[in-house]
């Protein structure tokens, strides 16, 4: 996983531009996300700290940034140079990394999908649920697990293919191309197909309540700017799901 990372860094920046990561999944993770003034915040799977900083400048009162990838860290330490927000960033895995601090919100947007098996899920809950206080809130975005392979293509106009070998059974590997340039460019990685409810039994698993699938919204500016019907199979065929829930 982390080499896979490693090797498209530089390129992923790319993809916040599009008017997908712009209009939907930026708008509906803030969305979810709501007030940030004054809380702590544990962003695992950080990537290149996109979100990290994003929510730092939002008002909150500390960020902590843990990604796999030694590659996406450097960028994201280099952004902190360039333009220090204090906030840290550790190179760890998820599932290994245990006990940091006590934190109001843990966010993870497109963590849970790199977890092949029921156990790994867990591991990742795991971490989730022991960096937050009681009461903490856990908020992501997710691959939409559910979305039948019949409909994969509807994400193609928006830069966004997914592709599958056969029947979606739990740990299938789901194949996700990004187109991230005008030009064509195109990054591929891999996630994984288990069940809502194996999500679900996993967060339950580590005490969380509350857990709720949320479907993607589109900004308005994003609207405006390229029309509802542009965005109707955004909302029609979700590609992404938001999750949230409470300690
Ligand atoms: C699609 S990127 C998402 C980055 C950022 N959260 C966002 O939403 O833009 C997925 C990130 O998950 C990280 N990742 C995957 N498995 C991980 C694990 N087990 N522990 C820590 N990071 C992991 C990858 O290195 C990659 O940076």
């Amino acid at each position: 996983m982390a080499q896979i990372y490693d090797s498209i860094a530089e390129q992923f920046k790319k993809f916040y531009s599009l008017p997908f990561a712009l209009h939907v999944e930026t708008y509906t993770h803030l969305n979810l996300i709501g007030d940030v003034t004054g809380k702590s915040i544990l962003d695992l799977a950080c990537g290149e700290g996109i979100y990290t900083r994003l929510l730092k400048q939002n008002g909150a009162a500390r960020l902590v940034g843990v990604d796999i990838s030694s590659e996406m860290i450097k960028l994201a330490r280099q952004e902190e140079e360039k333009e220090p927000l204090e906030i840290e960033y550790i190179i760890a895995d998820v599932t290994e990394i245990g006990f940091i601090d006590s934190f109001d919100l843990v966010v993870a947007s497109f963590l849970l999908n790199y977890a092949s098996t029921k156990d790994e899920l867990l591991k990742m809950c795991h971490t989730i649920s022991a960096n937050l206080k009681p009461g903490g809130q856990f908020i992501s975005l997710n691959n939409n697990l559910d979305l039948p392979p019949e409909f994969y293509h509807k994400g193609e106009k928006y830069g966004l293919a997914k592709s599958c070998p056969g029947s979606l059974q739990e740990g299938t590997p789901l194949t996700l191309t990004l187109t991230i340039a005008d030009d064509g460019e195109k990054v591929s990685f891999d996630n994984y197909y288990l069940s809502k409810a194996t999500y679900e039994w996993a967060l339950r698993s580590v005490g969380f309540k509350d857990i709720r699938w949320h479907n993607p919204i589109v900004s308005p500016e994003g609207v405006q700017k390229f029309s509802q019907e542009f965005w109707q199979d955004a909302i029609d065929y979700p590609y992404i799901l938001g999750i949230t829930c409470q300690k």
